[in-house]
């Protein structure tokens, strides 16, 4: 039988298919976004080049995949009849992977995040009916705790109704989970959500640049508008992938969530800017907490300058990773780390190397392109 798994040309998708494909004898049906096969092949060679070579995707892809074309906001995932009734025979779990991390727009969020896991949820629902499903693995995120301030929030209180949330990603993620857990009363599900994924902490290569850019800023500024003691939840993809794939192929986990996240050894800003500062020889900083709200506020303006001054993106980027700085809050991870037996590594012990990478090839992954011969 088969894993079908949703957001396979993602970061974390890419980890999940590599480590299936090289640490286990699944066959994997892959949802993919595009117009033919072929296109759908380019596309998860693409993701899938940072793991392995093009030899080896080949006879992997050959042998071990089964590439569905479709797209999680179309009714029955956009899925052909014929496709459709293949997925629904051949499927024993779902790791549903795929979102739009648009934070945003809205429209997306609740397009990809709520129609395509309802849309997800009704397929995991006619496998169910039809000879039963082993597991549906939902990824949310910590995001879905909502906005905090200055906590250690417990696995068993990230779900708080009364709390507003970060933005509409993480308001439609956590809407997610409340979806999978009330209409699929019958199938084992487990959630998992991941703090802030950064990074892969066996080595340097990433295709993910948005965070280190904002990491790589603050290594060059010598005054950083906040307080030197606030903690930034970080997880390692490796750990991340890791520990969904463990929980999902388990036949019965221990719980039924789990915060994949650094917890309690979380690492304080000084922390972590000081290991990036090795990455890319910047100089010692002084921390000025009082130049919070300025800051903000010239981020803020900064978004709305015109894209030829090429500041635009930046401050897009740090208008959208602040809030996540100055609430200072972290996720229990107790759950994972009982069950895994062993906890992510710090932040520290590679954020060199990977703000290293990301210099070296001007915040770009170098792809290779489809071998035309
Ligand atoms: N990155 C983080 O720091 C982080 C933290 C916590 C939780 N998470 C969760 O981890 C999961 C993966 O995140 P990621 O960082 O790997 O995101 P990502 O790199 O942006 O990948 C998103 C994946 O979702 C797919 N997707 C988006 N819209 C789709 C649609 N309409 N139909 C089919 N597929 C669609 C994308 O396909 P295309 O290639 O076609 O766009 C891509 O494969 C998400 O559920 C996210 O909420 C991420």
């Amino acid at each position: 039988m088969t894993i079908f798994i949703t957001g396979a040309t993602g970061y974390l998708g890419s980890y999940l298919v590599r480590d299936l494909l090289l640490g286990s004898q699944e066959r994997l049906a892959l949802l993919i976004r595009a117009s033919s096969v072929e296109e759908a092949q380019r596309r998860l060679w693409r993701a899938l080049q940072i793991h392995l070579d093009f030899e080896q995707f080949l006879e992997l892809n050959a042998r071990r995949l089964d590439i569905y074309l479709g797209d999680l906001t179309q009714p029955d995932l956009g899925l052909s009849e014929s496709d459709l009734a293949r997925v629904i025979a051949t499927t024993s779990s779902i790791i549903h992977c795929a979102a739009s991390l648009n934070r945003k727009s809205a429209t997306t969020c609740f397009n990809v995040n709520l129609r395509g896991t309802l849309h997800t949820i009704k397929l995991a629902r006619a496998i169910n009916e039809d000879h039963g499903l082993r597991r549906f693995s939902y990824i949310s995120t910590a995001a879905a705790a909502g906005k905090r301030q200055d906590e250690l929030v417990p696995e068993p209180d990230m779900i708080d109704w009364n709390r507003s949330d970060y933005d509409p990603y993480a308001r439609t993620k956590k809407f997610g989970e409340y979806m999978v857990r009330e209409l699929l009363t019958t199938v084992p599900v487990t959630i998992f959500r991941p703090s802030t994924i950064l990074g892969d902490s066996s080595r340097p290569p990433t295709t993910q640049f948005d965070m280190v850019r904002a990491f790589a800023l603050f290594a060059k500024m010598s005054f950083l508008p906040f307080k030197n003691n606030i903690r930034l939840d970080i997880v390692p993809v490796d750990y991340v992938s890791k520990a969904i794939l463990t929980i999902h192929q388990k036949e019965k986990p221990s719980f039924d969530d789990y915060n994949i996240s650094s917890g309690p050894a979380s690492l304080t800003y000084k922390e972590i800017v000081a290991s990036v500062a090795r990455g890319s020889k910047g100089h010692s900083k002084i921390f000025i907490p009082a130049l919070e709200k300025p800051f903000r506020s010239l981020i803020r303006a900064l978004t709305h300058t015109p894209r030829k001054w090429q500041i635009n993106r930046m401050a897009t980027i740090m208008s959208v990773f602040l809030p996540y700085i100055y609430y200072n809050t972290v996720f229990d991870n107790h759950h994972i780390v009982a069950e895994l037996g062993e906890s992510p590594t710090p932040f520290n012990v590679y954020a060199a190397q990977l703000l290293g990478f990301a210099l070296e090839h001007k915040f770009r992954y170098p792809y290779q392109p489809w071998p035309e011969n």
